[in-house]
């Protein structure tokens, strides 16, 4: 299978590429190195000790992207490639919806063109209305609150619009709960530029000794400890999941739309506490008040795609402490320290 994947040498999209390499796909990564290095790339070519097609382009740039696409034939695309910071998305409105909504659209185009009608889209659980009481089914209302998620959001109905409109299209939604973790070798992982805004980069750099403790964002949750509750999902479950998803596309004809998560949530003070365990270090952490815009809880009803794209998480809070601080205790400046 030829696989196109925007956004391949960010986060979620290296994982994903390892595994894919792995089946056998031949995998053209379309990246513009805003949020990434190509040092991923060559690290998850030699992970899966194959070899991928790498394509620099930005996914505004139609011309750019036909001319890739042309070349790689692709049977499917798997599109993770956006601006995906929720605290700039309220500063930069536009370009979130120029880079995301935009860059989709012309996605979509050149899909058209090239005749390629199967894609797997990244979405959020970002998207869900967060008056709505967690565990979220797909069912539930959506009601994204800031910038980033209405990107997630209005991409989700433009998909569904250009599925319906072309008899012979797949699309595979998938809305992503807390990706976390790396891959086990330690060689990929999460590499935020700057003071990193997620929880697990930010408690791998307090335990590394490069920040000096966690601010844990609000005690008095209605949750088991009064911190904020969520739905933390290894990486390489994510990545398999998205496999899952191009089976899925490959065989049925229209849109539909999966949570991917555990179903479990674990508080801000749990997961600090796993992390502990995981580094064998005390981890310094204060609690301080409420982040604007965070919900109390926020966790995946996952029985849709088990049931329909026959996937389930594999690994644990455990799991994730680990493999996190395995990359970030070997790559302590993230991908500077080259190949
Ligand atoms: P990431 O920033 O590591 O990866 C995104 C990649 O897209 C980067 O390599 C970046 O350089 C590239 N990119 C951005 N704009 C581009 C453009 N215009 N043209 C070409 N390449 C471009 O992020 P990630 O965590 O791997 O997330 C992947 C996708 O999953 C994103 O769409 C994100 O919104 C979505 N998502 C992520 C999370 C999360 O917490 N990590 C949660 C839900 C959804
Ligand atoms: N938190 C802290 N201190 C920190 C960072 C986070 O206490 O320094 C807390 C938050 O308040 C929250 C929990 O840790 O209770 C998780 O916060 P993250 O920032 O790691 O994740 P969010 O749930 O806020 O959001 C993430 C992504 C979004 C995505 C969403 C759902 O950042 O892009 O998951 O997938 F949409």
């Amino acid at each position: 299978m030829r696989v196109f994947v925007t956004g391949g040498a960010g986060f979620i999209g290296s994982h994903t590429l390892v595994q894919l390499l792995r089946q056998n796909a031949e995998v053209t990564a379309f990246d513009n190195y805003s949020n990434s290095s190509p040092v991923a790339l060559a690290r998850v070519k030699r992970l899966a000790q194959s070899d991928l097609s790498s394509v620099e382009g930005d996914i505004c740039n139609r011309a750019a992207l036909e001319t890739a696409m042309r070349a790689a034939k692709p049977d499917a695309v798997i599109h993770f490639a956006g601006l995906k910071a929720v605290g700039e998305s309220s500063e930069k409105p536009l370009s979130y919806y120029k880079n995301n909504i935009a860059g989709s659209i012309a996605l979509l185009e050149t899909m058209d063109a090239v005749g390629c009608r199967n894609i797997v889209f990244s979405s959020s659980a970002t998207v869900y209305d967060p008056a709505k009481a967690a565990p979220f089914t797909e069912e539930d209302p959506l009601g994204a609150v800031n910038p980033y998620g209405r990107t997630k959001q209005f991409i989700e109905e433009i998909i569904r619009d250009w599925a319906a409109a072309n008899s012979d299209a797949s699309a595979a939604i998938l809305r992503y709960f807390n990706p976390v973790g790396a891959h086990v070798s330690g060689d990929i992982g999460e590499d935020p530029v700057g003071i990193p805004n997620n929880l697990m980069p930010f408690i791998a750099r307090v335990a590394a000794g490069s920040l000096p403790r966690l601010q844990v964002f609000g005690g008095d949750y209605p949750t088991s400890d009064g911190t904020g509750a969520r739905d933390y999902i290894h990486v390489e479950d994510l990545a398999s999941a998205h496999l899952a998803a191009l089976k899925y596309a490959a065989t049925v004809k229209g849109c539909d739309v999966f949570n991917i998560g555990t179903g479990r949530s674990t508080t801000v003070l749990e997961m600090l506490h796993a992390f502990e365990q995981a580094c064998g270090k005390a981890i310094a952490y204060r609690i301080t008040e409420r982040r604007a815009g965070d919900v109390a809880s926020s966790v995946a009803d996952v029985s849709k795609a088990k049931r329909i794209l026959g996937w389930q998480a594999k690994y644990d809070v455990a799991d994730m402490c680990q493999s996190s601080w395995n990359w970030q205790s070997r790559n302590p400046k993230g991908y500077d320290n080259g190949q």
